[in-house]
């Protein structure tokens, strides 16, 4: 492609982009595309020759569009949000056009040193203790990992080294599979899958404890299953606590579990996926009650703080345990300024690593921190706003205290009619949520997830939840 004629392309896809964003209410949420629908819309092989960039831009709303799923739409509940901003995607834009593999300093030394400092920028905005920033002069610093899942997994690799090394000081004769076959993790029964699934992964044994009735995990709990652990000969090293579960949004007792573990001495990670990115908000860090006894914190500036997915930072009190759980030395990879800068390879599991902190750089710099936190405050008023809709509607009733953008409610009735509901709503299509489950009870969750979203758009969402309800109740009422 010639110059020229990519910045014909790249200015026709920006006024694309700007249109599809733009209008993107207009869009059905969900596609009405059936498996496979693909296939036949493109050719069997690759084009020998070189086709016209207008042939792409032309095929976009034929092949493309009509199965996306617009995660952008105010119309869109699903999940937990994900983060699209203008200026994350034209940070993208220069991250593709550097395309250099940051792994190591010399690789791309702004690669690296931008990171360091969009780190500390990030942790002082949500409060996090000195300790965890590189600013500190101490040992601590964060890291971009792409996904939660990884970084929960990276802190629990670490944890079982830092281990490992402990147990081996005290029992030089046992091996470290007589050690590693000991070992055990905690987390909460409402901790998110990926961190069972970090357990599997790492071959450590992991143990879900049991919630209180707001479904948060107490100290209590934990120190319980501790002592009956290591009655049994079990080596506890590795706790997550949940701030924002992914079911409810519901906040574990970091303040008493974080004692408990220090005492212990077992790795505290705390995942902060969605609700990290509220903790810019100095109203909302009550919620991180505690966290200066945390090992490793994470969070997804990729889900609610406008940054295009991947980015999802951890930091770390002390790197080095994560630093000897995965490092391997070739010759090719060695350079003269070792020791003096962070080595990214050596904090994540794969060695190739994107240019992730320019989307940080420029989202920071383009919203500033105001902005910001206007942006997670209307969120949290937007989902006010549908509970109070929901709280008017005799039929309907709240499951979980509201606390940030996420929303469970559910008919008062069985788990049925809640099931048939739901899938009468995204059956319509005009909306999309999905449900959890928790203890038998079974219940719709509504999130707020867009940047797009407003008040017009929550009362849009509630008719057609009432729309939806009216349509099976007056079904179930009639004489079969
Ligand atoms: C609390 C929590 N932890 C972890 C994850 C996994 O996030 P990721 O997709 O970044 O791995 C999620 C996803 O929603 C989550 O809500």
């Amino acid at each position: 492609m010639e110059p020229d004629s990519f910045k014909d392309f790249s200015k026709a896809m920006s006024e694309y982009i700007v249109n599809y964003l733009e209008n993107i209410r207009d869009r059905r949420v969900l596609p009405t595309v059936e498996p496979g629908y693909m296939k036949p819309l493109l050719p069997d092989e690759a084009p020998q020759q070189p086709e016209q960039w207008g042939n792409i831009m032309d095929d976009l709303e034929k092949i493309i569009m009509p199965g996306v799923t617009h995660w952008h739409s105010p119309k869109f509940h699903a999940y937990f949000p994900t983060a699209q901003s203008y200026p994350s995607i034209v940070a993208d834009m220069l991250s593709g056009a550097i395309a250099c593999i940051g792994f190591t300093w010399i690789a791309s030394p702004a690669c690296t040193e931008l990171e360091v400092v969009m780190l500390d920028w990030l942790g002082k905005m949500i409060g996090l203790p000195e300790e965890f920033l590189a600013c500190s002069g101490g040992k601590g610093g964060g890291v971009i990992q792409g996904t939660a899942s990884e970084a929960t997994l990276v802190a629990l690799l670490g944890a079982k080294v830092k281990k490992i090394k402990q147990i081996k000081e005290q029992h030089p004769e046992w091996s470290d599979s007589d050690i590693v076959g000991k070992l055990i993790a905690y987390g909460s029964a409402q901790a998110h899958s990926s961190v069972e699934r970090a357990g599997l992964l790492g071959g450590v044994q992991f143990r879900l404890l049991e919630t209180d009735s707001k479904r948060q995990l107490r100290g209590e709990t934990l120190a319980d299953a501790i002592k009956e652990d290591k009655k049994n000969g079990l080596i506890p090293f590795y706790t997550v606590a949940t701030l924002g579960t992914t079911s409810s949004c519901t906040f574990d007792h970091l303040d008493e579990i974080g004692p408990i573990c220090n005492s212990e001495e077992i790795w505290l990670h705390v995942d902060a996926a969605y609700a990290g990115s509220a903790f810019i908000c100095p109203e909302y860090r009550y919620l991180m009650k505690g966290v200066e006894r945390a090992d490793s914190f994470n969070f997804n500036p990729h889900k609610w703080m406008l940054v295009n997915f991947d980015c999802s930072p951890l930091w770390l009190k002390d790197p080095t345990h994560v630093i000897n759980a995965f490092n391997v030395d070739p010759v090719y990879l060695k350079h003269d300024m070792q020791g003096s800068a962070p080595d990214y390879r050596h904090w994540q599991i794969p060695l190739g690593r994107r240019f992730r902190s320019l989307k940080l750089w420029f989202v920071l710099r383009l919203y500033g921190v105001e902005n910001l936190q206007n942006y997670i405050r209307k969120h949290v008023a937007l989902a006010h706003e549908f509970e109070s809709f929901v709280q008017t509607d005799p039929r309907f009733e709240i499951t979980e205290e509201v606390v940030l953008g996420l929303v469970c409610f559910r008919l008062k009735g069985s788990n049925e009619v809640n099931e048939a509901l739901l899938k009468r709503i995204n059956g319509a299509g005009n909306i999309h949520l999905v449900p959890s489950k928790i203890k038998d009870c079974f219940f719709l969750r509504l999130a707020i997830c867009s940047r797009y979203s407003e008040s017009k758009d929550i009362e849009y969402s509630w008719r057609e939840i009432q729309l939806r309800a009216n349509e099976l109740l007056d079904e179930q009422t009639l004489p079969k």
